[in-house]
């Protein structure tokens, strides 16, 4: 698999935090340090507008046709303007909450395992990608205020979706992907430190350092 450097991906369950984390760690970035492009999937773009239709149960579709737009968006987030390939081409540090191994573990589960591997086989690989590993009952209940429930919020789909996630994640790593797993139930101060820890260890930071030492 290919490997972007300076590309990083949460990857959970629903309800473990990676949104939060990626506020979070936004306000962690000083100006000498890498600039940082937050993003997310699915994207803000007309396909994801689409999917977040159809997340939301406003839209039925089936599965496979959801699984192919989960891979168009991915293909336009990757390659299109101002996306990931662009900004980590830069030099820039880009910070995605979702990727591959969401298609992977989600539409594997309502899909079978064929379809995503093959919509998704030609997408290269994160330098470093976070599981955030959380029990669903925890999961369960911070998603219990929000207003509008999505369909793959159900606990016996989570249950699944985490089982897959800790079987993929060996074939990840093996494919030459860094995979972290956080205790996502701990509190998002402790969470954030853990990620902290392994992000700021990246060769991005120490080349950094070196250029700005060079301009003093
Ligand atoms: P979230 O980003 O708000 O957590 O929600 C996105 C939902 O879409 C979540 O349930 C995971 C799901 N999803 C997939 O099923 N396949 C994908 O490829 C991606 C990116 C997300």
């Amino acid at each position: 698999m290919i490997i972007i450097p300076n590309f990083i991906v949460f990857e959970g369950g629903d309800g473990s935090g990676t949104s939060t984390q990626m506020n979070l760690l936004r306000r962690r970035f000083s100006p000498s340090m890498p600039v940082l492009h937050s993003t997310a999937e699915p994207t803000e773009g007309p396909v994801g507008r689409l999917i977040r239709k159809a997340l939301g149960g406003k839209l039925p579709l089936r599965a496979e046709t959801l699984a192919r737009l989960f891979s168009a968006d991915r293909q336009e987030h990757l390659y299109g303007p101002g996306g990931i390939a662009e900004h980590c081409g830069r030099g820039e540090l880009v910070l995605c909450d979702r990727y591959v191994l969401s298609s992977l573990v989600y539409q594997g589960i309502t899909c079978g395992e064929e379809l995503p591997l093959v919509l998704n086989r030609d997408f290269p690989g994160p330098e470093l990608l976070f599981f955030f590993d959380v029990d669903p009952d925890i999961a369960a209940k911070r998603l219990e205020n929000r207003a509008e429930k999505e369909i793959f919020e159900h606990r016996d789909f989570q249950v699944q979706v985490r089982r897959r996630y800790r079987e993929l994640l060996p074939w990840y790593t093996g494919e030459g992907v860094k995979t972290v797993i956080i205790d996502a139930s701990q509190s998002p101060e402790k969470v954030e430190e853990d990620v902290w820890r392994w992000i700021e260890k990246m060769p991005i930071f120490k080349e950094e350092m070196k250029n700005s030492e060079k301009e003093i």
